[in-house]
Formats: structure tokens, sequence, C-alpha cells
């Protein structure tokens, strides 16, 4: 199971002090090899995280990245050669709040082209609106993500897809279990062998019903990944 943390803008070098508590009970969890933790910081932060994750089995990855593998004259864009050579591994594309800001199918598509060629793996977000759900259109948004989202990507190995419906991030709210297994399920059936992770809301008191969701391959967290006594309860509460 992945535990994918996304700080999203927040955290200084300060924030970094936090991580020797979750590295402390990953070391002594007794089905620490069942578990895989990531932890996407601010940019500014992949280095010195990665320096204090060293040997500790916990990587680092980024929230997102310019879709141009090249350097070039893209002022304040960071491309993921340079998210790699800093130590990152992952990549977080297609978050719902860059789609807001107005990058495209299209674009995650170049994204996630230029990432994987880098040698990043890549965590490639998809989910509806609330609109979009109340019009009944969350299927086809789906589709339509996946779909262009991973035009003309060959392997699909380094790639795992993080559901998370716009309207349950941030908010508190989760989807149903029984709607959450069907679209689970119905990504799986397109992909064979992708993994898929569930974000929105995810949090300690919410986890053991999204947990008993066989399907789902782990979570991805937003607000509860900054605060280490929570990340870590979600873990545990995972495994019984
Ligand atoms: P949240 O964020 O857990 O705070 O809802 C999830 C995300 O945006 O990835």
């Amino acid at each position: 199971m992945y535990f994918i943390g996304n700080w999203k803008m927040f955290g200084g070098l300060n924030s970094l002090n936090s991580l020797h508590r979750v590295i402390k009970f990953y070391k002594g969890f007794k089905r620490n090899r069942l578990v895989k933790i990531i932890y996407c910081p601010p940019s500014t932060l992949i280095r010195p995280m990665s320096k204090k994750l060293k040997n500790s089995r916990i990587e680092v990855g980024a929230q997102n990245c310019h879709e141009n593998e090249n350097y070039g004259a893209f002022t304040g864009s960071i491309n993921s050669k340079m998210l790699k050579d800093v130590g990152a591994k992952h990549v977080i594309i297609g978050h719902s709040e860059n789609r807001q800001r107005g990058e495209s199918n299209k674009k995650i598509n170049n994204k996630i082209r230029s990432a994987l060629k880098s040698g990043l793996k890549v965590v490639f977000c998809i989910g509806e609106t609330s609109q979009e759900k109340r019009k009944k259109k969350t299927y086809q948004v789906l589709s339509n993500q996946i779909k262009t989202g991973l035009d003309k990507v060959k392997n699909t190995r380094n790639i795992i897809i993080a559901y998370e419906p716009v309207w349950s991030i941030g908010t508190g709210l989760i989807p149903k279990s029984n709607e959450l297994i069907k679209i689970i399920h119905f990504i799986k059936k397109k992909y064979k062998n992708l993994k898929v992770l569930y974000g929105g809301s995810v949090n300690p008191k919410n986890i053991r019903e999204l947990k008993s969701i066989n399907n789902i391959d782990g979570f991805l967290i937003g607000g509860a990944s900054q605060d280490a006594k929570k990340f870590i309860d979600i873990i545990k509460k995972t495994y019984n």
C-alpha cells in the first residue's frame, strides 16, 4: 500500500523536524514491508528532505513539473530532470489544484511523458468536480483525463493513478464506498496493471472505512500528511 503525502505549498526547513517521528515509526512497524511512504514537499524542500530520509526507505517526490524535459527560458519553472537531480524519485502530475488554474489534459500528457523520460515515477491525478458529478459525467470525465493524459505513453509501469474527486479535496467529504469501489474497478479495467490510489480528505477518522475498499492500492494524503501523528495513525489504522 502506498501512503503519499502531498504537502502542497506548506512547510519550511523546520517542518522537516517532524519526519523523525515518522522515520522511527516506520522502522519499528511490523508490517513495514507492505507499506511504501512517499513525501511530496514543496520543491524547495526536496533536497534537504531527501538527505533527512536517507536510509529510511521513505522516498521523496515533487508536486509538479514543467512539460519540457530540457533546460529552457521558462522563468519560475522547474523540469523533471532538475527534480530528479535534487533527489525526487516521483512527481505528482495533474493535481486538480493545477487543473483548476488552467492545466489541460494535453499539457498533463506532455508533463507525464517528460517526467517518465527523465526517470521519475508519476502519480497521475484524475477526478471529477462536484458539478460534473451532479451531471453524472464522472465516468466520461475520468475516461477523457486518462485517455489524453496517457496518450502515447507506451509503458505504464512507472505510473500510479490517484483518483481524487475535486469535491472531496480538503472538504472532509469522501465518496460512498460502493461508488468508490466501482470507480476504481472502472479505472483498473481500462489499464490492467495500474495501481490506483484514493485521495481527498483522507484522515485517521475515515481511514477504516476507506481501507475496507479492497481494490485500493493506497492513499494520496494532503492536509493530514503535514501532521506526523495523523499520518502515522492513518498507516497504523490501515493495518488493524
Ligand atoms: P486533502 O488533499 O487530503 O487535504 O483533501 C488531498 C490532495 O489534494 O492530494
